[in-house]
């Protein structure tokens, strides 16, 4: 375990198992439907859990990938999510999944579905590795959700403080004396 780390709460064998049950149900979420849908990645916090999924999925699909900021350096949340970089592709009159880290107060998740629903996406599932239930602000629902969590600063496989600790295989409560400092 990582020396900055309190203790691992989602070990590598529990989110691989997990990875496949979400592909498993977003297989059959997409089975029949016309068109190949375009799976979006809201970077960075999203990458493994996004690389890992769309490989373990049957469904032929696009990716594409947008970064969104909202927490600055802290690990407090500014609330207001800002697109740092756009996608790619289109969206009109096309099936969307958006492929998230962790759904906190919800905001990021509300602004992607104004901004992705408001340019014509046909439709919009939502899949989270983590899930906050307890610090949701925004009315946002999630479709497929992986773990819930509970209201600890949580590091690794993808998920950052001030930028570190994305490359950990494993996701760990970050010790407070690290971002108390
Ligand atoms: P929301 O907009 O408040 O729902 O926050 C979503 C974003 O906040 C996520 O995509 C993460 O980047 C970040 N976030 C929320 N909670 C945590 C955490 O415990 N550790 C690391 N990042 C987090
Ligand atoms: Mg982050």
């Amino acid at each position: 375990m990582h020396k900055d780390l309190q203790s691992i709460v989602l070990t590598e064998a529990q989110i691989s198992a997990k990875v496949k049950e979400a592909a498993l149900w977003l297989d059959k979420h997409f089975e029949g439907c016309d068109g190949v849908p375009l799976a979006v990645s809201v970077l960075k916090g999203s990458v493994m859990f996004f690389c890992d999924l769309v490989r373990a999925m049957q469904t032929p699909l696009q990716i594409d990938f947008m970064t969104v900021s909202s927490y600055g350096s802290s690990s407090e949340s500014s609330g207001v999510p800002k697109i740092v970089m756009d996608l790619a592709a289109s969206v009109k009159g096309r099936d969307v999944l958006l492929v998230e880290d962790i759904v906190d107060s919800g905001n990021t998740l509300l602004r992607m579905r104004e901004l992705l629903v408001g340019r014509g996406a046909k439709s919009f599932t939502v899949v989270t590795l983590l899930d906050k239930p307890s610090r949701r602000v925004a009315p946002v629902q999630v479709d497929f959700s992986c773990f819930e969590v509970g209201n600890e600063f949580i590091v690794g496989y993808g998920l950052d403080y001030a930028q570190q600790y994305r490359t950990l295989p494993y996701i760990g409560i970050l010790k407070r004396e690290i971002y108390e400092k």
